[in-house]
């Protein structure tokens, strides 16, 4: 297991566009595995090359059903709305309402350069939508309607939050 130190809000290596993946060979899963190492180890559900430093569009998202690598990612479809929490590892310590899509289709490259294609709902849209974000140097406080406070979640008994704190993308 190999983890890569996270770079945080600040950073510009966060606010760069990242640049398409096209070569599919050793140095590109060791990234993408360390990526997934890096994640796992934060406790987040997703991260992105620009994360670890790195300015290519690679990302890794496991919401709880699995691993899950995009290489080159592109949502093709959207549908619907939901709005909800969101984190970012980049972000440590708030968290913030963000308004997306549903529902999202993600055309995108697997670790061997082979064609996929992913939908997602709910919890598993908004991650992929956060993550292919970061590609293009979005950060989820750029879309944010508020910022969540840390006094705010014991006060809204009404609200959903289980586990209290965000998970981090
Ligand atoms: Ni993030």
């Amino acid at each position: 297991m190999a983890t890569r130190r996270i770079v945080e809000i600040g950073d510009e290596k966060l606010r760069k566009h990242a640049k398409k993946v096209e070569k599919f060979d050793l140095r590109l899963r060791i990234l993408l595995k360390d990526m997934a190492d890096t994640m796992y180890k934060a406790d987040g559900v997703g991260l992105a090359a620009p994360q670890v430093g790195i300015l290519k569009r690679a990302v890794v998202v496991d919401v709880g059903e699995g691993l899950i690598e995009l290489v080159n990612p592109e949502i093709v479809a959207a549908e619907g709305e939901q709005t909800g929490p969101e984190g970012c590892l980049s972000v440590p310590g708030r968290s913030g309402i963000v308004v997306r899509p549903e529902r999202v289709t993600v055309r995108a490259q697997n670790a061997q350069g082979e064609p996929i294609e992913v939908t997602g709902e709910g919890f598993l849209a908004r991650a992929f939508c956060h993550e292919i974000d970061h590609l293009d140097g979005v950060l989820y406080v750029d879309k944010m309607v508020r910022e969540i406070f840390p006094d705010e979640e014991a006060e809204e008994d009404g609200e959903a939050e289980t586990d209290g704190e965000e998970e981090g993308q």
